[in-house]
């Protein structure tokens, strides 16, 4: 196990589209357990930083260690073994698939059966459907969505799809949950719902970065937040420094979100 203060950490990263830096020298790291905010203007490199973190993306240089291990040129599925799990900016579930299903999806990370081994059912395949069933069920329950196990997730409402994408991130039994945004676009009470439930997670010590551009909603969870604005990180601290930061108030100046912020 690596030292706390080097669960994840990030060394110079940098990734380019065309000309644009959209992470530009990136250094930062996570403590175990850790919630972490991860805020910036539209634009600043957020996602691109999470791809960078789960593997959608390879960095054009700098280092990544995960517990301790280089991951930086690791596929997405290799991380995803090691515990790296991301939920997306945009919700991506199987539409015609139950709840109970899609939960199950997040399973395939750690299940180790051949697909010629599930096609005739043999039994470590039927040993395994039971265990992924079961870490879903858990799942569902810890985003209470147990009791809608049986329907079809293109017919839940954003807040719970969003929840179910999360169940299908925990089904994979993450060591560090990525979310991008999970409550944007939510109403009142489901923000109230995922802020209840991110509490939740943090007591039971699973490290995670949240992305959001509510300043209000994300001072609340997390402990400490990371800024970004044009690729590169202006602030890291607690809420309070963060709030009160010259950078960070003159990259929000103009935005939504310093209305949020003040
Ligand atoms: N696949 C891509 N191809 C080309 N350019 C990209 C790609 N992904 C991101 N970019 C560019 O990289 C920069 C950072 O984008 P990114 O999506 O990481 O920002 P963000 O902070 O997540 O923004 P938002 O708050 O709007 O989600 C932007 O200029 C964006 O246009
Ligand atoms: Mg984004």
């Amino acid at each position: 196990m690596a030292e706390a203060s080097e669960f994840l950490e990030a060394r110079n990263l940098v990734r380019s589209f065309g000309g644009v830096r959209a992470v530009d020298s990136v250094s930062f790291s996570v403590a175990e357990g850790e919630l972490r905010g991860l805020i910036g203007p539209n634009g600043a490199g957020k996602s691109t930083l999470f791809h960078l973190i789960s593997g959608h993306f390879l960095p054009d240089a700098g280092s990544l260690t995960f517990d301790g291990i280089h991951v930086e040129h690791k596929s997405p599925a290799a991380r995803a073994k090691m515990g790296i799990s991301i939920t997306f900016q945009a919700v991506h579930l199987f539409n015609g698939m139950t709840v109970l299903e899609n939960a199950m999806v997040g399973g395939h990370t750690w299940t180790k059966h051949e697909w010629i081994e599930a096609s005739f059912r043999l039994p470590r395949c039927r040993r395994e459907e039971q265990s992924v069933t079961e870490q879903a069920m858990s799942a569902l329950e810890m985003v209470g969505l147990d009791r809608y196990k049986d329907h079809l997730a293109e017919a839940l409402p954003l807040g719970k799809q969003r929840a179910l994408q999360i169940a299908r991130a925990l089904c994979s039994k993450p060591k560090l949950l990525l979310l991008d945004e999970p409550a944007s676009g939510l109403r009142g009470d489901e923000r109230q719902d995922l802020a209840s439930l991110l509490e939740k997670l943090h007591e039971s010590a699973l490290t995670m970065i949240l992305i959001e551009h509510d300043v209000d909603f994300v001072t609340q969870a997390a402990g400490k937040i990371t800024v970004l604005d044009q690729g590169q990180v202006i602030a890291e601290g607690t809420p309070a420094e963060i709030r009160d930061d010259p950078a960070v108030i003159s990259a929000y100046l103009g935005t939504a979100v310093s209305h949020e912020a003040s």
